[in-house]
């Protein structure tokens, strides 16, 4: 049985009082949905460690936006995934698509980027998925392939077995376009059939999930195929009851 996952995304939204409200009113509605479903919510550094304290004592867990590629020393700016475990953070979102296409996040950075979440024991969310132009071109299955690829088949058996994959087609992040569910479980598929080529049977134990205007009136459909098991949540991870109401999709 694999894992069910709800994470929440919260990019570069809520300032600190806002993000342990949010938290709070998670927290506060959590048992209304099967203790089946793992919640994973990942606020801004600023308030990571806040929201890990508001979270004491539920099995809410927390996770990062993105870690340095280094493990410490003169890098400015950079938070190094000693610093977010530290905190009590377990996950970290790697490779998320606004990653890639505004700061320029390459496979070769994510690479090291992944060295660093597993050397401190955090389980990466790695983020790929296509652009509209490449889906329009039938290139998905592609693209999607030598994001895996170039990044997922460098980890051990052993790290692999601690990975979350979230698939998320750019086209649909924040645009209101969600991919339908038979477009989700085509590609989550074809995701687990080339984790399978390198990982074999492992490849049945790691959750995909899909991201991408997720939200409570279509996470039921999706949530229902078979190589879907969970989703990775923007705009609708900002209000506790939309995100809770999502996990109720299983
Ligand atoms: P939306 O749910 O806002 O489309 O964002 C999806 C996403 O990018 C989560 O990482």
């Amino acid at each position: 049985m694999r894992k069910k996952i709800v994470a929440g995304n919260w990019k570069m939204n809520t300032l600190p009082a806002e993000g342990v409200e949010l938290a709070k009113g998670v927290a506060a509605g959590r048992a209304e949905v099967c203790s089946c479903v793992n919640f994973i919510v990942c606020p801004p550094f600023t308030h990571l460690w806040q929201v890990v304290e508001t979270l004491k004592g539920t099995d809410i867990a927390v996770g990062a936006q993105d870690c340095a590629t280094e493990a410490k020393g003169a890098y400015t700016g950079e938070i190094a995934a000693s610093m977010i475990a530290a905190l009590g953070c377990k996950y970290v979102i790697l490779g998320h698509s606004e990653r890639r296409q505004y700061y320029g996040e390459t496979s070769a950075t994510l690479n090291r980027k992944m060295e660093q979440a597993y050397a401190n024991s955090l389980t990466p969310i790695y983020c790929v998925g296509e652009n509209l132009e490449e889906r329009e071109a039938g290139r998905h299955f592609d693209v999607v392939k030598a994001q895996i690829e170039e990044v997922v088949f460098n980890l051990t058996a052993e790290q692999f077995a601690d990975l979350v994959i979230a698939y998320e087609p750019v086209w649909a992040i924040g645009t209101g376009k969600t991919a339908t569910a038979e477009q989700a479980q085509e590609i989550h598929a074809y995701i687990r059939e080339v984790l399978r080529s390198k990982f074999g049977a492992a490849a049945d134990e790691c959750p995909i999930l899909y991201g991408g205007s997720c939200k409570p009136s279509n996470a039921q459909e999706i949530f229902a195929k078979a190589d879907v098991d969970g989703g990775l949540i923007g705009g609708a991870a900002l209000k506790a009851e939309d995100f809770l109401a999502i996990g109720k999709g299983f």
